[in-house]
């Protein structure tokens, strides 16, 4: 819930069945969206000390990501704002997760370039303004998020794996192990081959010894990220020299990452550039910064009307 761009509550119910399949079932998403987006949206009002009547429209995310999940929201916002007679308000998953760097006490001055990085989704964007943001180059295969996600997979650690990957690398060694830097286009990325590297590396070392993952997962962990956050800064820097912007931000869940937050810190600091980063709590999905960007597209009377549907693919 968000009042003249301050939030006031942040209601995050966290799907932790999928934990016990190692990965989203994209079912399983749509079951536990319809049972809690209710109880949910009665417990943002509540933290907010707020009653529906008080609300002036309703934003809800349109896409990108799980249909099944989206339509339960979109189907939820388009009934809500009708039946408060309010205007509806859609938002794109991925500008959100660009504009929680707008939740925070020193916001980032426009033109600025984001590193998008989430489970879906890797993304150098060029942020206009709060409306108008253009990819400037992405991923041709695996997202950075799913790249973790798969490592830790296959080092049998749980799902999501990139948080228990941060954990191991803290202890590890970054140069134990190394992985190949794919050669592709100047702002692209590319995570599936160094996902297969990894498995490779992980069934050759298992033949000679079985408990390779348990001995090694710290130097495993601490060098794969190494290698993922060294491809992601490098790409972001060079597009920060090319397109000349003083200002930096890095977004979604990969942000969380406390290697990438450390090190896009440093590289800020060493070039000149102011960096941004989203508090942890706004880094992976959350409603905040779903609420932020819809608040921008109130301020320019952008209203969805009850025809709209949701998309599982960015556009
Ligand atoms: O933005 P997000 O919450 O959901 C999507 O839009 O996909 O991002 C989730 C992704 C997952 O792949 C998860 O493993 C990754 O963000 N993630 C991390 C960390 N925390 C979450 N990856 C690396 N290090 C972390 N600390
Ligand atoms: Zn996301």
């Amino acid at each position: 819930m968000c009042v003249d761009g301050k939030i006031l509550s942040n209601v995050v119910s966290s799907q932790l069945a999928h934990g016990e399949y190692g990965g989203v079932i994209p079912e399983l998403a749509s079951r536990l969206h319809q049972q809690q987006i209710v109880r949910v949206v009665q417990k943002a009002l509540s933290e907010a000390g707020m009653t529906a009547e008080q609300l002036d429209a309703i934003g809800f995310t349109r896409g990108p990501g799980l249909l099944g999940a989206l339509i339960v929201g979109t189907c939820f916002a388009k009934s809500f704002a009708l039946g408060l007679g309010i205007p509806l308000i859609d938002v794109n998953h991925m500008h959100a997760h660009v504009l929680a760097n707008f939740l925070s006490e020193n916001p980032p001055e426009f033109p600025f370039l984001c590193l998008t990085v989430s489970g879906g989704h890797t993304q150098i964007v060029r942020v206009k303004n709060y409306l108008e943001m253009e990819i400037i180059g992405q991923s041709i295969d695996d997202a950075a998020g799913e790249a973790f996600d798969k490592a830790a997979k296959l080092m049998g650690l749980p799902y999501p794996g990139g948080p228990e990957i941060d954990k191991l690398a803290q202890s590890g060694d970054p140069q134990a192990f190394s992985f190949p830097i794919p050669q592709i286009g100047t702002y692209e990325f590319s995570f599936s081959g160094i996902k297969t590297s990894l498995l490779y590396m992980l069934k050759k070392e298992l033949k000679n010894d079985p408990e390779f993952i348990q001995k090694r997962k710290q130097d495993i962990a601490a060098s794969y990220q190494n290698c993922i956050v060294h491809i992601l800064l490098q790409k972001l820097q060079t597009a920060a020299e090319a397109y000349d912007v003083k200002h930096l931000a890095i977004a979604g869940g990969v942000s969380a990452n406390s290697e990438l937050r450390k090190r896009f810190t440093e590289l800020c600091l060493a070039k000149g550039w102011t960096a941004h980063i989203p508090s942890f709590e706004y880094c992976t999905d959350n409603a905040a910064m779903i609420a932020i960007a819809a608040y921008y597209k109130m301020q320019a009377e952008q209203y969805a009307d009850q025809k709209i549907t949701p998309f599982a693919r960015m556009k």
